[in-house]
């Protein structure tokens, strides 16, 4: 088990091997998500780094900053039982923000600005900022993302190109649990009446997926959002279809194209988001 506070000392490891690198970020509290990233990872690359840093910039909110669920002792112990040689960096804030937390701004234009980014301010600029430092630091041949978080994707790929970053992006299908929710880290703060209700969010995006078949968008969303004042406890934020790849807002299904659908509800103080393909 490697288990390192600095990236110096990754670095001091890594500069005596030649071997190629898979790196897949995360911000810990450990689920099966995140363990499917790691598994892939492994299959493709000789070492594996898994960063372990709840990356303070990219908390639009107070209490969400300090009630983010941190499990490193569990983490550690899930990620030794996949592969005892899977490299962990947990760093402290200064190692890699330094004696600045700054937030670089990219631009990231219409894909940075909408859906999650209309809803969290700044939250892509500090995403791509930690992401970005992760990849000039460690150099990885790959890096593992996961679709439960799409536009997250879409971010770092742009990041990429924009910063002419040479790391092959893998993607990776969301992990449910057995009811259809997507596994979170934030699960882990629903109390139990919450968690029977968290389901509905899944089922949703499942109800557009089958009623945009035979029905208009527009009415089929407005429908689906009429349903949901009927469910006080689960405050719906946004239900939207959207181009796979641009994100633009969409009237009709085009058979050539690719669209997904997205959505954020809070739960209690709680707030998940989840998105399917159509
Ligand atoms: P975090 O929420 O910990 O997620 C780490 C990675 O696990 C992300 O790529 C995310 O999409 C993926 N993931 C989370 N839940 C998943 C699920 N149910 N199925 C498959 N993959 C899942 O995303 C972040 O952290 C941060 O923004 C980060 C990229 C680490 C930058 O701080």
């Amino acid at each position: 088990m490697y288990y390192f506070k600095t990236s110096k000392e990754i670095l001091d490891f890594l500069n005596k091997t030649n071997k190629s690198v898979g790196l897949v970020p995360t911000m810990g509290a450990l689920h099966p998500g995140h363990e499917s990233l790691i598994k892939k990872a492994l299959i493709e690359n000789e070492i594996v780094i898994v960063s372990i840093f709840v990356n303070p910039t990219q908390f639009d909110n107070k209490d969400d900053l300090i009630n983010y669920p941190r499990n490193l002792e569990s983490d550690v112990k899930k990620i030794k039982k996949i592969d005892s040689k899977i490299i962990i960096y947990s760093p402290l804030i200064k190692d890699l923000y330094v004696d600045n937390i700054s937030v670089k701004d990219f631009n990231f234009g219409f894909i940075g600005s909408e859906l999650e980014g209309h809803f969290r301010k700044n939250h892509f600029n500090s995403v791509a900022t930690i992401v970005e430092k992760l990849f000039n630091l460690f150099k990885p041949n790959r890096a593992y993302f996961g679709e439960k978080d799409y536009q997250q994707i879409l971010i770092i790929k742009n990041l990429i190109l924009k910063s002419n970053l040479n790391v092959e992006l893998t993607s990776c299908p969301t992990v449910r649990d057995p009811d259809g929710l997507a596994l979170s880290s934030r699960n882990d703060l629903l109390s139990k009446k919450e968690r029977k209700i968290a389901p509905i969010i899944y089922k949703t995006l499942l109800n557009v997926k089958n009623k945009i078949k035979n029905e208009q968008i527009e009415s089929v969303i407005f429908k689906i959002e009429n349903e949901f004042e009927s469910t006080p406890s689960l405050k719906l934020e946004y239900l939207e279809i959207r181009e796979a790849l641009s994100l633009k807002p969409v009237k009709k299904i085009n058979k050539e194209k690719k669209y997904r659908a997205f959505i954020s509800a809070i739960i209690g103080k709680i707030r998940l988001i989840d998105n399917i393909e159509l």
